[in-house]
C-alpha cells in the first residue's frame, strides 16, 4: 500500500489543541524550581502558546498588512536578482576560530554560485581578513567546483583563517582592485563586525559590493538565530569525551571523570554534551555561579556523590568559575575575547586537596579535549545545515542584499541585518527548559553560592 499524503487543514486554534485527561489539581514536586511570569520568558502558564505560523501571511493575519508586522525576510531564490551572473565576481573568506562545516559552506557557496547562477569567477581570500592586506602576501585561490570537490571530508577550512580585524578601507581597496562584487564572510561576531564595516565603507564610496555573512561558532552563542552551524558536531565530539570520562571514572575506586569543554561565556556545549552522554552528575557553566567550599558547595556535594555512587562525572564549561581563581586577568585575544584562566586544572587540584583533607581516596581523570571538538569534519546534520546556509547566502547576495547574514529562525532560513547578530551574545538562561533538563538529567543539587537573581523564586532557590 502506498503512503499517500494526508492534507492537514488548520482552520482554528482547536485543531492544534491536545487532549487532556482532566483538570490538574495536584502540586508538582518541580513547582518550586520553575520561574514565574515577569522573571522569565520560559514561564509556562496554562494559556501560553507557541504560535503556529511564524511565516506570517495575509491569510493568517487578516486585516493587518504583512509589511507592518515585525518579521524577517525569508531566505531563498528571488524572481529578480541584482547582479548579472555573467559579470559578477564573488569572493569567500573564513575568519576566526575553526568550526566543523567551514569547508561545507565553502563548497556550497562555490557550487551554488557557479552551477546554479552561472557566476564565472569565485576566489578565496586566505587566512581571514589578513588575506586582503597586501603586506601579508597571502595569494588568492581560484575556487571552482573541481577544486572544492570532496573538501567537506576534511575538518578546518581550505582557505585558512585568522583572528582579528584589518583596516576596512584597505579591504575595500583590495576588493575594488580585484573587481569583486559579492563577498561572503564566514565567521563569528567579531568577523561580522568587520564585515559590517566593509559593507559601510563600500557604501560610502558608492561601490556596489554586497557583503553577506554566514555566522559561525561552535559555542552557539550567536543571538537571535536558532543555532550556529558546527555546534551539533562539536557536541557529538564532546559527548565522546564524556563517555570516556565515565568509563575511566567507573573503572577506578572513587573515580572522578572531569571534562573541560570550550564554549567561552556560553555553556551550551557543556549542557548538550552532558544531556547527550547521560553520564554527568555535575555541569558547571559560566551562567550559573557555584560555591566550591561549604557543606552545600561543589566539593562537598561531589564527595557525597562519589561516596554514594562510587564514582562521578563532572562537566565544566571553560568560562565557569573564573571568579574563583585568584590570578591576574590574562587579557584579550586578537578577536577581543577574554582569555580564560584554566578552570579545569584549578578544579582538578581543588578536588584532590578536598578528598585528601577528608581522608578519602580519589582517582581523578582529567580531560581537556580543547580543539579536538572543533577541528573535525561536520556530521550529517551540520553538513545539511551548512549547505542550506550556503544556498541561502548566495540567493541573498545575488539579490543584492548586503550587511546581511543568513540564519535559521524558528526553523526557517531567513535574512537578518548583520548588526542583530553582533548585538550581543546568547547564553544559557538558568530559567530555560534547557537548564531545567540538565538539572533533571544530572540530579545536580543547588551548589549554593550566588544563584543568579533570576532563578530565585519566593519559594526558594531553583536547583
Ligand atoms: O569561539 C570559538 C572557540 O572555539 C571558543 O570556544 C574558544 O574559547 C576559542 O574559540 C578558542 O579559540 P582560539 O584558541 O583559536 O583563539
Amino acid at each position: 500500500m502506498g503512503h499517500g499524503r494526508v492534507p492537514v487543514v488548520i482552520v482554528s486554534a482547536r485543531d492544534l489543541q491536545v487532549d487532556t485527561l482532566g483538570p490538574c489539581r495536584v502540586d508538582s514536586p518541580l513547582a518550586s524550581r520553575l520561574p514565574r511570569r515577569g522573571e522569565s520568558e520560559y514561564w509556562l502558564g496554562e494559556d501560553d502558546k507557541v504560535l503556529f505560523d511564524v511565516a506570517l501571511s495575509e491569510a493568517t493575519v487578516r486585516g493587518v498588512p504583512v509589511g507592518e508586522l515585525p518579521g524577517f525576510e525569508p531566505s531563498g531564490a528571488r524572481r529578480k536578482i541584482y547582479f548579472d551572473p555573467t559579470k559578477t565576481r564573488a569572493a569567500i573568506v573564513t575568519c576566526g576560530g575553526l568550526c566543523p562545516g567551514l569547508n561545507n559552506v565553502i563548497r556550497g557557496l562555490v557550487e551554488q554560485l557557479t552551477r546554479q547562477y552561472g557566476v564565472r569567477s569565485v576566489i578565496g581570500f586566505r587566512n581571514g581578513y589578513q588575506g586582503f592586506i597586501a603586506s601579508y602576501g597571502h595569494p588568492v585561490v581560484e575556487l571552482t567546483p573541481a577544486t572544492v570537490e570532496g573538501i567537506e571530508d576534511r575538518g578546518g577550512t581550505i582557505l585558512g583563517t585568522s583572528r582579528g580585524q584589518q583596516d576596512p578601507e584597505e579591504i575595500v581597496d583590495c576588493l575594488e582592485r580585484m573587481n569583486v562584487n559579492l563577498l561572503f564572510v564566514v565567521g563569528g561576531d567579531g568577523s561580522m563586525r568587520g564585515a559590517m564595516k566593509i559593507a559601510q565603507v563600500a557604501q560610502q564610496r558608492g561601490t556596489k559590493i554586497a557583503v553577506v555573512g554566514v555566522p559561525k561558532t561552535i559555542d552557539n552563542d550567536i543571538p537571535i538565530i536558532d543555532h550556529s552551524f558546527g555546534f551539533q558536531t562539536a557536541v557529538d565530539e564532546a559527548a565522546r569525551f564524556l563517555q570516556a570520562a565515565h568509563v575511566e571514572a567507573v573503572s577506578a575506586p572513587n573515580g572522578v571523570g572531569l571534562v573541560k569543554l570550550m564554549g567561552r561565556e556560553a555553556g551550551f556545549i557543556a549542557c548538550y554534551a552532558a544531556l547527550a552522554s547521560g553520564d554527568a552528575d555535575f555541569v558547571l557553566i559560566p551562567e550559573v555561579k557555584f560555591d566550591l567550599a561549604g557543606e552545600d558547595g561543589f566539593l562537598a556535594q561531589l564527595r557525597r556523590k562519589v561516596a554514594s555512587r562510587g564514582h562521578s562525572v563532572v562537566v565544566l564549561g571553560e568560562g565557569a568559575g573564573q571568579e574563583l581563581i585568584d590570578e591576574p586577568s590574562r587579557g584579550l585575544d586578537a578577536s577581543g575575547n577574554l582569555k580564560f584562566k584554566d578552570i579545569g586544572a584549578f578544579i582538578r587540584d581543588r578536588i584532590v586537596e578536598d578528598f585528601e583533607a577528608a581522608g578519602a581516596e580519589v582517582n581523578i581523570r582529567y580531560f581537556d579535549p580543547s580543539y579536538a571538538i572543533r577541528s573535525v569534519p561536520a556530521n550529517s546534520y551540520d553538513s545539511v545545515y551548512c549547505l542550506r546556509l550556503a544556498h541561502g547566502a548566495v540567493h541573498a547576495g545575488m539579490a543584492g542584499r548586503t550587511a546581511t547574514v543568513v540564519g535559521r529562525y524558528h526553523g526557517r532560513l531567513v535574512h537578518l541585518p548583520m548588526n542583530l547578530v553582533t548585538s550581543g551574545r546568547k547564553n544559557v538562561n538558568p530559567d530555560s527548559d534547557l537548564w531545567q533538563s540538565v538539572l533533571e538529567a544530572t540530579h545536580q543539587p543547588p551548589l549554593n553560592g550566588h544563584l543568579p537573581a533570576a532563578v530565585v523564586t519566593p519559594r526558594g532557590p531553583v536547583g
